[in-house]
């Protein structure tokens, strides 16, 4: 990565800590533009109740701040979800999961008011699917899922040397033509053995801050 592309996620994770309630949980995300974001919420940590986070990467650099890591499961309100993204289209759907945590990230984006997409303008996409998708899944499964994605249109790489938070693997699926994103996320949801898969299109962001050379442009 280049210092300018750093320098654009540390920006956009930057210009999150406005939405940032007082006295509130935030839902954090996965990767390096949010690795810039818990840094920049360490200097809010005294106004925040405490962090749900989506990964246990994020959950060691979260507590290393001495920021409060609360369970999901005891978590009723999330006003907002911070994360980054390896690609957004216009109508801020996206595709996630490069860092493996694609279904924790789901399910915190789920539960969250507001998803906010922090990423740097390298990440915006007229459509999705250059990025290979990410699909985790059950191990035992593993050929299975790979076959009935090969009749889906596309091409399924097992990911070598990861297992998911959860135990899982991941296959990353090249050369979809993605003409209906919401429509491929419900159809890879639908194999039997695939765990989560990495478009968020169905439950987009509902903003997305983008850092480029002229500074910060929030999408909504
Ligand atoms: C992790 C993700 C990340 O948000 C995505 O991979 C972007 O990462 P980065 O901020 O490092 O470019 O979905 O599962």
């Amino acid at each position: 990565m280049s210092r300018t592309q750093d320098e654009l996620k540390r920006q956009a994770a930057e210009a999150a800590l406005d939405f940032i309630e007082p006295n509130t949980i935030i839902g954090v995300g996965t990767g390096s533009t949010v690795n810039y974001f818990i840094d920049a919420l360490a200097t809010r940590k005294h106004d925040i109740e405490g962090a749900v986070s989506s990964s246990e990467a994020s959950t060691a650099r979260l507590k290393a701040h001495g920021i409060e890591v609360l369970e999901l499961n005891h978590v009723a309100d999330l006003p907002v979800y911070i994360d980054g993204a390896d690609e957004i289209d216009a109508h801020l759907r996206m595709v996630k999961g490069g860092g493996g945590a694609l279904t924790r990230e789901k399910i915190i984006a789920a539960v969250a008011d507001k998803f906010i997409c922090i990423v740097d303008n390298s990440k915006v996409v007229g459509r999705l699917g250059a990025f290979p998708i990410p699909v985790e899944v059950i191990p035992m499964a593993r050929s299975y899922v790979a076959r009935e994605i090969v009749k889906l249109g596309g091409d399924p790489v097992w990911r070598q040397g990861i297992t998911t938070d959860n135990g899982n693997v991941i296959l990353d699926v090249h050369n979809f033509d993605i003409v209906d994103p919401v429509q491929l996320e419900q159809q890879l949801n639908g194999i039997v053995g695939v765990v989560t898969n990495g478009l968020f299109a169905k439950r987009g962001a509902d903003i997305a801050l983008i850092a480029g050379s002229n500074g910060i442009e929030k999408v909504t």
